[in-house]
């Protein structure tokens, strides 16, 4: 078993990150791979609900997903049950693979393991420039909301101009989300 064989490659990885308190909560999270030969990974965590849940023992899953308004929907708040396919494991609608992770934390780091994961479907998809402007975008707004920079504002707005310009019917609902909660219009 190695990182890659669910789809987490050397680099950072963006996958949404399930993890339970009083109920589940659901967060894009970078997964940073040295060797996707191996089974270490580790994670930034800011404070977050992420990081309260694994303080207090949460299991950490990842879901590899491609669906953009599921990583602007997870960015601000949690998925209902209505949006998984299964709980035990989590899994997110038409997600492409999960992975299970033993969580250590190290100061601001968590050091990961993969304990186990399964490929749920493949999918052949094209590079799509909003998709990645989506999640550009969101990286921004999620710190746009914490401390409304103008250099924030305006690295969102480039991004912006990609989704409208690239982006499909997804990338575009993920965008009104993004105007909504940073107030960016
Ligand atoms: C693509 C993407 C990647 C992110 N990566 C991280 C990360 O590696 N670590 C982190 O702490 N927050 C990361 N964030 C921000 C969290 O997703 C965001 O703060 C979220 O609101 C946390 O939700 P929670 O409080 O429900 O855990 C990322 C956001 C996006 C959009």
């Amino acid at each position: 078993m190695r990182l890659k064989d669910f789809g987490l490659q050397s680099g950072i990885n963006e996958v949404i990150v399930i993890t339970k308190g009083e109920k589940l909560n659901t967060a894009p999270i970078g997964i940073i791979v040295e060797d996707e030969n191996r089974i270490e990974a580790k994670a930034r965590l800011y404070p977050s609900h992420t990081r309260e849940n694994v303080e207090k023992g949460s299991f950490f899953i990842a879901n590899i997903v491609r669906d953009p308004l599921i990583f602007a929907m997870s960015a601000f708040e949690d998925l209902g049950e209505e949006f998984f396919e299964s709980l035990n494991p989590p899994i997110i609608k038409d997600a492409l693979a999960f992975c299970e992770f033993e969580v250590r934390l190290k100061g601001l780091f968590a050091d990961l393991r993969l304990l186990r994961g399964d490929i749920i479907r493949k999918e052949v998809r094209a590079i799509n420039r909003g998709f990645n402007a989506v999640i550009e975008a969101l990286v921004h707004a999620t710190r746009f909301v914490k401390n409304q920079s103008p250099e924030l504002e305006q690295k969102i707005r480039e991004c912006y101009a990609i989704i409208e310009k690239c982006g499909g019917k997804r990338e575009k609902q993920a965008l009104e989300i993004i105007k909504e909660k940073t107030g960016i219009l």
